[in-house]
């Protein structure tokens, strides 16, 4: 399989370094910018030997070169800069992934796209209307993110293992996100069992602002190993056909009661992409949060269009 991806900055490019060296396809690096995406294909090439993996690595600026990819990851876009919301980000980037989503479709009309580019469910909703792909085949990578960041975060307050920690986050990726405390465990243990409520409401909050955190501590653009490793594992789900469930963006037509909108919610990810839509019983109050999360997005969505 080849996985190309869009966007050959920090995130794509430490993408394209996961995917190879996990031996999960061939990557295709494309960027606006000449000669960075073929350095970086012909530096990841010369790692290959050493790494022990044998997968093609090619950089290029001409879409022509991705034709036929399985999965088109689109990355292309501008990170916050320290004080900005994800949503200042709406209009330059709109433009960007409109046009990445429109040239990447006409090479490779069968493929799954994933968009990482902010605000992100604005972006995957216009890659689904711009593609005008089953809407299975196109969507966004963040509750895996903000979930292993709630994770991270109760691992480090209780002293345990990060693998051990299963936690689930709903909802856009911003601070409207949903992150689901109640079904939060450590190997099967709910948290509400190990921490009190005050405790946990700063471990949400500190969740909500997560990758603010680290665009404020770095000040030129934000975090990118872990959204490159949350991106490689729903790529991995999809090209094994691993039916793994993880929280995606996803285009709801009627889950949760919510329509014509992108928003996280849990998806078996497999060969087909979103293989299915799962709908928890949510509490009046994780409900109302989600419908919140989703008008947000709406509005965006709307803003995107004016
Ligand atoms: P970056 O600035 O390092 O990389 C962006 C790349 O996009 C640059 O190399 C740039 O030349 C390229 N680009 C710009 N316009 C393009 C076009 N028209 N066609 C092709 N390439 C183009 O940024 P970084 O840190 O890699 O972040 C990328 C995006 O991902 C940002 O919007 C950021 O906010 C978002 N992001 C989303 C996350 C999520 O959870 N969904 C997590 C982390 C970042």
């Amino acid at each position: 399989p080849r996985v190309t991806i869009v966007g050959a900055g920090r995130v794509g490019s430490t993408l394209a370094q996961r995917i190879a060296e996990k031996n999960l396809a061939d990557v295709v690096l494309l960027d606006i910018v000449e000669g960075m995406p073929q350095g970086l294909a012909l530096d990841l090439l010369e790692a290959r030997g050493l790494e022990l993996h044998n997968r093609q690595i090619s950089g290029t600026n001409n879409y022509a070169d991705t034709a036929n990819s399985t999965i088109v990851v689109i990355t292309a876009g501008f990170p916050r800069k320290p004080g900005m919301s994800r949503d200042d980000l709406l209009k330059i980037n709109a433009k960007i992934v409109v046009e990445a989503a429109k040239n990447a479709i006409a090479h490779s009309p069968h493929a799954i796209f994933i968009v990482v580019t902010n605000p992100l469910d604005v972006m995957t909703y216009l890659t689904w209307q711009t593609t005008g792909l089953p809407r299975n085949q196109v969507m966004g990578m963040a509750g895996v993110l903000d979930s292993a960041r709630f994770e991270t975060f109760i691992a480090l307050e209780l002293g345990v293992l990060p693998a051990d920690v299963k936690a689930m986050v709903l909802g856009s990726h911003g601070d409207l996100m949903v992150p689901l405390a109640r079904y939060a465990t450590v190997n099967g243990i709910p948290i509400t069992e190990l921490l009190d409520a005050a405790t946990i409401e700063n471990l949400v909050a500190r969740t909500r602002n997560g990758g603010a955190e680290i665009v404020e501590l770095m000040h030129t653009g934000g975090a990118f190993f872990a959204p490159a490793s949350a991106t490689s594992l729903m790529v991995e789900s999809i090209l094994l056909n691993q039916s793994r469930l993880l929280p995606v963006a996803a285009y709801l037509q009627g889950e949760y009661g919510l329509n014509e909108v992108v928003i996280g919610v849990p998806c078996r990810l497999g060969c087909g992409g979103v293989e299915n839509i799962l709908e928890l019983t949510l509490n009046d109050e994780e409900k109302a949060a989600l419908q919140t999360s989703a008008n947000s997005v709406r509005q965006n969505i709307q803003r995107a269009q004016e």
